[in-house]
């Protein structure tokens, strides 16, 4: 499964199909030492038809070994987004740990169906009596998981053109029933809604738990086309209770502030406790029109989700990039360990493929910048306004950006720091740029098509920033 795909714009070290199409994320479970990828595919071409669940494992997170197809389409229609589970105590009776997937057949309707594994994931044979779900309308994306308060296996599915979420129990994984609906009226509700996930997380620094509910919309997100929310709340195996500030309103928030960040899901069965993500690097938007050949679009860096409660008293969710992904740092090629910024730019050398992490406080309000250029006059700007709490990402000239008119566009995170300590750490890959706040208390994810790669970092502000650390790895290329 080499291949000899050696597009410029082919990430380095991010997750990406060898070619052909690829769109979300999903299916994926993690067993005897290994990471289970699937992702929307098409073998047979780089636009979205033909979609069948490809698959990828990996021991370690970054490097990924690409297997063969593993649920193509049949009488059914064609595979569309699901989940997995490892099935320990057999409650399905196809064998103890099996693995067993549910996905959403889509022909002229969408219904839910069952596939099981008994070798691991490589092979999924489907269930003689698909469908086991069937609605009215447009539902899909199911995502199972074990609950365990309630000895139960719980399902949420994305009910798209209603603009809400169901939730169902099985004590088999066969037989399922209705429970109950959220989010009519709720959140976004500008587009579809797809990709569910639901699962508990510990709040940080305090022994409270909440229910995440990740809730992708296309389109309606913050800067135009797809993007990814969830709410904060409160699950009891059959209802979901969202959070709601003091005037009883339930706040929209965003897992991720960039343009490119889409259809994100957990693994399931995960070790120590963890909630590990990761997402479709791309938007509906453009996604068939970026310039790519051979495949189209990459996944974004794994990353772990946890609870953080902020300033203005509610919970939102932080993402750090998983801990496997320290391993890529190749040499640190520059390290600073204080200086100050004002009007007059610093510039540092940047290799093609790097991780920047940069802690920083503006003084006086005043704006930091962090332009990314290359010797085609080509550009990223990144704006951190510490009086208004927010990092800005400007791709406007950051290269090709004609291939839609939806392409060129800044993207604003509020920053959620408090005492103006921004945390930055940022990864550029070919055609990627991954932006992290301090302590994961936010995320910009944004594609970027540069004729040539950017070999510069400057740092300015037109009044005077504080850099406490600044440093630039280089990052290794990854199978
Ligand atoms: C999200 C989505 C899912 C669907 C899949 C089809 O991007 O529209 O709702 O299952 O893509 O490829």
């Amino acid at each position: 499964f080499d291949t000899a795909n050696r597009e410029k714009y082919r990430p380095a070290y991010h997750h990406t199909p060898l070619y052909g199409w690829m769109n979300d994320p999903n299916g994926m479970f993690y067993k005897d030492g290994k990471w289970h990828l699937y992702y929307q595919y098409n073998p047979y071409g780089s636009k979205w038809q033909n979609l069948s669940w490809g698959h990828s494992e990996s021991a370690d997170l970054v490097n990924w070994e690409h297997k063969p197809v593993a649920v193509k389409p049949d009488g059914l229609g064609m595979i569309f987004s699901g989940s997995c589970v490892v099935d320990k105590a057999n409650t399905a009776g196809f064998g103890e740990n099996a693995v067993v997937a549910m996905y959403t057949s889509a022909d002229v309707s969408q219904m839910q169906s069952v596939a099981l594994s008994t070798d691991g994931g490589i092979t999924f044979a489907t269930y003689p009596y698909n469908p086991v779900i069937t609605l009215e309308s447009e539902a899909r994306d199911p995502n199972m998981f074990w609950n365990e308060a309630t000895g139960e296996w719980n399902l949420a599915l994305a009910h798209a053109l209603d603009h809400e979420m169901l939730f169902f129990t099985s004590p088999d994984l066969k037989r399922w029933t209705l429970q109950s609906s959220f989010g009519k009226g709720l959140g976004c509700q500008d587009g579809v809604w797809e990709c569910p996930d639901l699962f508990k997380l510990k709040v940080d620094g305090s022994g409270e738990e909440k229910w995440m509910l990740i809730c992708s919309i296309n389109p309606g997100g913050p800067f135009g086309g797809s993007a990814t929310q969830y709410f904060i709340g409160d699950f009891d195996g059959k209802t979901f209770t969202p959070d709601r500030d003091a005037d009883g309103s339930v706040p929209t928030k965003w897992m991720d502030y960039g343009k490119d960040h889409y259809a994100t899901v957990s693994w399931s069965n995960a070790p120590d406790g963890r909630r590990t993500v990761i997402g479709w690097m791309s938007n509906w938007q453009y996604a068939a029109e970026v310039p790519t050949q051979q495949f189209r679009s990459a996944n974004t860096l794994p990353r772990e989700v946890g609870l953080f409660k902020a300033g203005d008293g509610r919970i939102y969710a932080s993402t750090v990039p998983s801990p496997e992904v320290d391993a890529l740092r190749g040499k640190v090629v520059k390290h600073v360990s204080k200086m100050s910024a004002g009007r007059k730019a610093k510039r540092f050398a940047l290799p093609e493929l790097c991780e920047i992490t940069l802690d920083a406080a503006s003084r006086r309000g005043g704006n930091m910048i962090l332009t990314l250029g290359n010797d085609k006059g080509e550009k990223v700007v990144m704006t951190y306004d510490a009086a208004n709490g927010t990092l800005s990402f400007d791709r406007r000239e950051s290269g090709i950006t004609d291939f839609s008119q939806d392409f060129p566009a800044v993207t604003t995170a509020p920053t959620f720091t408090a005492d103006g300590k921004l945390g930055l750490r940022i990864f550029v890959d070919r055609s990627s740029i991954e932006v992290f706040g301090k302590d994961g208390r936010f995320a910009m994810t944004n594609l970027v098509f540069p004729r040539t790669p950017y070999t510069s970092l400057t740092v300015s502000s037109d009044r005077v920033a504080q850099i406490t650390s600044l440093n630039i790895y280089e990052i290794k290329e990854t199978k």
